[in-house]
Formats: structure tokens, C-alpha cells, sequence
């Protein structure tokens, strides 16, 4: 479905800052949403103080926040990256492959559409979350998960292409999602999990290679002159500050017991 018309745009690169941040905090039930984790259940009122440091954090990288209302009947509404793929031009409101999730791309769609005069929304078969979509530029790759099948991938492909940017899909063993393993540090760096190390769609990037015992590291976010990591991963955020990059470190345990890391709290643009 596009509604109400397609639109050409470019994609966000270097020379584009973010400016804008959609995000969700965690509802009342946010604790029955999926997970995997084995970590125990959430202690909600620190998930609510985390995620207010997590918005701060965003702030300080000169982002200007927008935060939806919770929404109990969705509990991993909070992680609304898996709800839409964009750009400051353009906006793709998926089809989240957990069919608990598939309500929560309501809202969010109500607020993109204020937003862009343009917005994709994907069509089933295709399922995708937001989560399974790593940008470098004008280049995207598309991991194949549990969540994302390839239809969904087809189409998104096909959105991209149409924008002048490149798609290749990643066939995901163990990861939930792709950004669980890799993350865009700008230019031609990323930060990868071991399990991605040698991922022959990644050849030509400067890699920093994640020390194992700090995996859940891998998934942070570039945020225009900062890098946004889970804290506690010192390892992590020496390699990143010896690399050149700033770190700020949050603190996201609650998050992490549901599956979610810190990508996975915003929408950035
Ligand atoms: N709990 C986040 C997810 O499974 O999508």
C-alpha cells in the first residue's frame, strides 16, 4: 500500500545530521512482551528511568525527541525501531514479524504520516522489522531472520532501489536481529559481533570486532558526533574511544532482559 503518493528523496548520509527521534516508553505490561534473554523480568520503574536516560542521551547528541504514548496491549511497543525504516525524506512502516507486535505500527504510522507526504507501508507476506535493516550510507543490508522473511526483504529492496540506494540481504543463524550483531559507525566502519566478523557482505569495511564476551555491545547507534553504547561494556567503549568516537553510555538492563538493545528504543532522522 503507498499512500498517498511515492516520493523520490535522498537518503541520510554523513552529511545529513539527525535531527529528530521517535520513541516509545515501556508500558505497563512491558514485561510480557518476547524474550529470550534468560535475565529475569524487568523491573519497570528502572526500564522507565532508563529509557528517560536513553532520551537524554539522544538530547545530548542535539536530537529533538518525539515520545509516543505507551500502549499496554503492545508490550514490546517500546521498541519501536522494528515499527518503520527511514530517512529525514522518507518512511517505510513494516510489517513486524511477531504477529504480538503487528498492532504497534498503528500509532507510529499516524505519527510518520504527519511527518512525510509520502509513506510506505509493506504488504503482506512480507514480514520486517526494523531491527533487521542496517543503513551505511546509500548501502543497506536486509538480515534474514525469524522476523524477516524474504518477501519483505523483496520489497524493501525494490522501495531502495527506486531511491537510488543498494539492498543486500544477510541469512541470520542465531542473531534475533541484524542490528543484534552490527552496527553503522559512519564512513566505512562498523562495530560487528564475531559472528558477523567474516560476513562476506561486509568486505571493504574497516571492521572494530567485538570482544565475545561483550556481544550485546555490537548493537549501538552512531548518533551524529556520538556513539550511543549499553553501558557496562568497557572493552567496547575503549576500542570505540582509541577509534576515535565518543561514547556515551547508557544503561539499558531492563531493555536487555526483554531482547532489546539501544537501537532498538529509537527511530532516528
Ligand atoms: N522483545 C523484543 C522482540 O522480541 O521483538
Amino acid at each position: 500500500m503507498l499512500y498517498p503518493a511515492a516520493m523520490d528523496g535522498k537518503q541520510h548520509n554523513e552529511t545529513d545530521p539527525f535531527t529528530h527521534a521517535i520513541v516509545r516508553p515501556p508500558g505497563a505490561t512491558f514485561s510480557d512482551g518476547i524474550t529470550s534473554a534468560d535475565l529475569g523480568r524487568p523491573d519497570l520503574a528502572l526500564a522507565r528511568v532508563q529509557h528517560q536516560g536513553y532520551v537524554g542521551a539522544l538530547e545530548r547528541c542535539g536530537l529533538q525527541v518525539t515520545v509516543l504514548d505507551p500502549d499496554d496491549r503492545y508490550p514490546d511497543a517500546t521498541f519501536v525501531e522494528d515499527t518503520a525504516v527511514m530517512t529525514r525524506e522518507w518512511a517505510v512502516v513494516t510489517r513486524p514479524g511477531a504477529l504480538p507486535r503487528r498492532g504497534e505500527t498503528a500509532a507510529v504510522g499516524d505519527e510518520l504520516a504527519r511527518r512525510f507526504p509520502a509513506l510506505f507501508a509493506m504488504e503482506p507476506p512480507g514480514t520486517l522489522d526494523g531491527g533487521d535493516v542496517m543503513a551505511a550510507g546509500a548501502r543497506y543490508f536486509i538480515g534474514l531472520s525469524g522476523r524477516t522473511n524474504a518477501d519483505g526483504a523483496a520489497q524493501l529492496t525494490r522501495f531502495l532501489g527506486d531511491r537510488g540506494c543498494s539492498a543486500v540481504t544477510i541469512a541470520l543463524k542465531s542473531l534475533l536481529h541484524l542490528k543484534t550483531g552490527v552496527s553503522w559507525l559512519g564512513g566505512d566502519t562498523l562495530l560487528v559481533a564475531a559472528e558477523l566478523a567474516d560476513c562476506e557482505a561486509f568486505a571493504g569495511f574497516r571492521k572494530i570486532v567485538v570482544d565475545p564476551a561483550e556481544a550485546y555491545a555490537a548493537n549501538c547507534i552512531r548518533v551524529n558526533d556520538h556513539v550511543i553504547l549499553p553501558g557496562g561494556h568497557s572493552h567496547t567503549k575503549s576500542a570505540l574511544e582509541a577509534a576515535g568516537y565518543p561514547v556515551i553510555p547508557v544503561d539499558v538492563s531492563e531493555f536487555r532482559k526483554m531482547d532489546g538493545g539501544v537501537s532498538c528504543l529509537s527511530l532516528r532522522f
